[in-house]
């Protein structure tokens, strides 16, 4: 067998690791299967790509290796779960860097050997234009993500007048600089500017998105990346990079499909309308009723007596870190002969999937997770529904208050149920921002304090 004929069998061993690990990820209990199996992909991959480029010396390879793998178990090892979306933004952000730095030096390396006779193709011209454009506006832009959801900078929208006139004016520049390079390659001054703007388009590209739609902003980032490293890869025609990012760019797209339904959005109306432009201040006045509070010593009796108990975890779960502790109750419950499940509501948390990592943490067997499409028809039927740190994903509003920001949005109807207990610390509002009629509901107990905390206080009742 020829070096070059076992060279791409290990490339589609590793495309077919790549596909297999993320059917996986597919299901919480076979997900860390799908990313070790992808991770083995890649490390195959990396190893016969430095053997196929005969590369002589290795010590920047090897150092860059050790210190990227250095940085990155730090990273995994130290940021808190809730800050997950953050770090995937800066990792899309440098996925698009290395793309635009790759495709620049291909173009570099491909002008050097250039000559009249043989001039850079026009395929390799546009595919590192690409690879540079979609690069670029994926760094920026996911750095500008990452402020936001970091509260480094507000994470406010910005909107002003005419914003998508001179959105679509950048682009057009980034165009016509492309245009004009391809045509005179030894002009690298439309090169240059064509990378300003496309830094300059990832800034103005999400400067308009905010509040609750950055989930959705973040998938398509992550999207954009897959594409420039495609882009890449045809740049530096290396196949399994473009396997590699076709993937990514297919199945960001999907997630950003599925979180655009799960708020009920289209993706233009998310990209361009400035959601969380509504303040408190300017958003509808929803009527209060009373608030009843109720103390979790109180609470346990009615638990004590209930045969079907649905929780709902939200945001303030990973906050207080609860997870263990609902695990606890959950069990208790079931000791006393109560049925118990979990509803997931898809943007639950402040990442996808947030509440089934967690949860799978505390060792919640999977086939208790139901998804809301199939408790919402199944929740009147409930005794209890135990709200945990979950505000949006559970309001009323959503089908009630036409003129609220989240009109329209599939919520959890956790208010169906025959009483609702709602563990939180106060009444403030959740990520969007916005009040939440289910706290005044006849039906609706608040039962204030760090969610940790209640659930503490409620195990100790069964005790
Ligand atoms: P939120 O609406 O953000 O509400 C979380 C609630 O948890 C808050 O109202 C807070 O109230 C309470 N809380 C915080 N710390 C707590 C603690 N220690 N103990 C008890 N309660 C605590 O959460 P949600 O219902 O999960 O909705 C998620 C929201 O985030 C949606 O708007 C969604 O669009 C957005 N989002 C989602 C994602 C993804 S992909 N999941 C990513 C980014 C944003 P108190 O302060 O009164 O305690």
């Amino acid at each position: 067998m020829s070096e070059e004929m076992l060279i791409n069998l290990v490339y589609v061993a590793s495309a077919v690791m790549f596909i297999f690990g993320l059917k996986l990820l597919g299901s919480p209990d076979t997900a860390r299967r799908g990313n070790f199996i992808s991770a083995v992909g890649m490390l195959c991959a990396v190893i016969v790509t430095l053997i196929d480029q005969n590369i002589v010396e290795y010590q920047y390879i090897v150092g860059g290796i050790v210190a990227g793998g250095l940085i990155g178990a730090l990273v995994a090892r130290m940021v808190a779960m809730t800050s997950m979306p953050e770090m995937v933004a800066l990792f899309n952000g440098f996925g698009g860097l290395a793309s635009l730095l790759v495709g620049w030096a291909a173009l570099a390396v491909a002008m050097l050997n250039a000559s009249d006779a043989a001039p850079v193709p026009v395929f390799m011209l546009v595919t590192v234009f690409l690879s540079i454009l979609i690069g670029g506006l994926t760094f920026t832009g996911s750095l500008l993500a990452y402020g936001k959801l970091s509260e480094r900078i507000s994470g406010k929208p910005f909107v002003y007048t005419g914003q998508r006139v001179v959105n679509s004016l950048i682009l057009l520049a980034v165009i016509v600089c492309a245009g004009l390079f391809v045509v005179d390659p030894s002009n690298q001054n439309w090169l240059y500017l064509a990378v300003g703007l496309a830094l300059l388009l990832g800034v103005s590209f999400v400067l308009p998105i905010g509040g609750a739609d950055m989930p959705v902003v973040i998938s398509l980032l992550n999207s954009f990346s897959g594409i420039a490293a495609a882009s890449a890869g045809f740049a530096i025609s290396n196949i399994l990079l473009i396997v590699a990012g076709s993937l990514v760019g297919a199945s960001g797209i999907i997630l950003t499909n599925i979180m655009c339904k799960a708020m009920n959005r289209s993706l233009s109306n998310v990209l361009f309308s400035g959601f969380g432009a509504v303040t408190k201040s300017d958003g509808p006045v929803i009527e209060q009723g009373e608030v009843k509070p109720l103390t979790p010593e109180d609470a346990y009796y009615i638990l004590e007596a209930a045969a079907s108990v649905v929780i709902i975890p939200g945001y303030g779960m990973a906050v207080a870190q609860a997870q263990h502790i609902v695990k606890e109750l959950q069990e208790m419950l079931e000791d006393n002969g109560c049925e118990v499940v979990y509803a997931i509501h898809p943007v639950a948390g402040r990442m996808p999937g947030h509440m089934n990592v967690l949860l799978a943490e505390a060792d919640v067997p999977y086939d208790q997770l139901l998804e809301m499409d199939q408790i919402n028809p199944r929740l009147e039927t409930f005794d209890v529904a135990v709200v945990i740190g979950a505000n949006d994903v559970v309001n009323p509003a959503a089908r009630e208050v036409e003129s609220s920001p989240i009109y329209g949005m599939p919520v959890i109807n956790a208010d169906k149920a025959r009483t609702v207990f709602v563990l939180k610390r106060s009444m403030a509002s959740g990520f969007a921002g916005i009040d939440n009629p289910l706290f005044f509901k006849e039906n609706t107990r608040m039962i204030f304090g760090d969610a940790k905390e209640t659930l503490n206080n409620l195990v100790k009742a069964f005790d």
